[in-house]
């Protein structure tokens, strides 16, 4: 609870008062999201962000339950999307690296037309030193703490005992680019390296990295997360990257029809980690991570400590799921503008994820399904299924299945 958290009574005063039905309210620091709510409610548009993780959570979820309350009144209400800066910020770093390239080849090159000095010899230097890969990998490092190190083809750092891979800006790590990892490890008697990327291909599955362990070499997957743009939080050594989760599920396809069941659910949190739980949790309780496992420790009045699993079986790690049957079809159009000034749409090469379903854990009700309502096609055809989990700390996985519909 914040001090400057709003009650829904007084904010529908404040909207009433300040709006028509049908008019945009704005809240860019949404907490939990009782504007939105309240705005919804009345029906009126909006538009909330928040830079914290677990804000967006709560507020989607608060926002889907204020579109069930409405539909179940039987009256309409809008659709809304959630956008996550991350994929923008990375095409914005991308766009000032290459002109700070370019600016430090012009520079270099000026130097090199100067003839009689030893312009060049630096020249070159700089140029090989500012490399725009070479800019990015030194930012990933420095994040994540790591040393750099040279002379190796996929290895860029050491943190720790184990080798340090960076994966790449624009595209996601592949299988092919995992096993050139591991033979280059192989072949130098390495026996550990951390893989870091922004997206990872789906089939990357535990089985595969289990193959790799077994041929001698341990490779842990992790997310780089966005605030590696945020200079501050990078400077302060803030900046935390979460191991890669896995996510399992199996269509049953009958006719025109499929079913989606959730079957598995694989975390690998740390002590540091679980420390964004706690602060969401009861004062005088705490979290631990002990074995693979989060464990609540409690004191009560008495003094007397009780230690609650959280997390007995998988699905416990699971607050939120959800499915869009048919994700290809959501192409997401965005507004740039061209060399001339004008406003074009074009596709930003990504998808919009549609929430057709889904279930989630609330204060009131702890239970989750673990299968999915009945989804019917109109045509027959190979359709893409996006299943989306969040887990308890706020942190989203994704798979993406085939299903052949005829
Ligand atoms: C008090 S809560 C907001 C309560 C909400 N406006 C209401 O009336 O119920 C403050 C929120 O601001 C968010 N916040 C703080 N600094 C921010 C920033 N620079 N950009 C976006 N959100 C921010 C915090 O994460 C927190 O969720």
């Amino acid at each position: 609870m914040y001090p400057t958290q709003k009650p829904e009574a007084l904010l529908e005063r404040i909207i009433k008062a300040s709006s028509n039905e049908g008019d945009l309210v704005a809240d860019f620091f949404c907490g939990s999201g009782t504007t939105a709510a309240v705005a919804e409610k009345l029906g009126r548009k909006w538009i909330t962000t928040d830079l914290g993780r677990f804000s967006i959570h709560t507020a989607r979820k608060r926002l889907i339950g204020v579109q069930r309350e409405i539909k179940v009144a039987g009256k309409d209400f809008r659709a809304f999307e959630v956008l996550n800066l991350g994929k923008y910020e990375r095409q914005f770093f991308m766009e000032d690296l290459t002109a700070k390239d370019a600016k430090n080849t012009q520079r270099a090159q000026k130097q090199i037309d100067s003839p009689g000095d030893l312009g060049e010899t630096f020249a070159n230097l700089a140029v090989k030193r500012t490399t725009k890969e070479d800019l990015y990998v030194e930012l990933i490092l420095e994040a994540y703490k790591a040393k750099r190190v040279t002379g190796h083809s996929h290895l860029h750092g050491t943190k720790s005992g184990r080798f340090v891979h960076v994966g790449p800006l624009d595209v996601p790590v592949t299988q092919t680019r995992l096993t050139e990892i591991f033979e280059e490890c192989r072949q130098k008697l390495y026996t550990q390296v951390d893989v870091l990327g922004f997206e990872f291909e789906m089939g990357l599955t535990p089985q595969f990295i289990q193959e790799l362990k077994e041929k001698g070499v341990s490779v842990t997957l992790k997310y780089i997360p966005k605030d590696v743009f945020d200079k501050r939080a990078v400077e302060k050594g803030q900046v935390r990257f979460f191991d890669v989760a896995y996510v399992n599920a199996k269509e049953k396809v009958k006719g025109k029809t499929v079913t989606i069941t959730l079957t598995d659910f694989v975390t690998h949190y740390t002590q540091d980690d679980v420390e964004e739980l706690q602060q969401s949790m009861r004062s005088g309780s705490k979290v631990v991570i002990e074995d693979g496992q989060i464990i609540k420790v409690e004191k009560d009045k008495n003094g007397i400590i009780n230690r609650t699993l959280l997390t007995k079986n998988w699905f416990d790690w699971i607050d939120y799921w959800a499915i869009d049957f048919d994700y290809l079809s959501k192409k997401e159009i965005i507004k740039v503008q061209n060399e001339k000034g004008e406003t074009e749409e074009v596709w930003s090469g990504n998808y919009i994820f549609e929430n057709e379903w889904q279930s989630f854990r609330t204060k009131k009700s702890s239970t989750l399904e673990f299968t999915s309502i009945t989804h019917e096609y109109k045509q027959s055809g190979r359709y893409k299924v996006m299943v989306k989990v969040v887990d308890i700390l706020g942190i989203d996985t994704s798979k993406i299945m085939e299903v052949n519909i005829v």
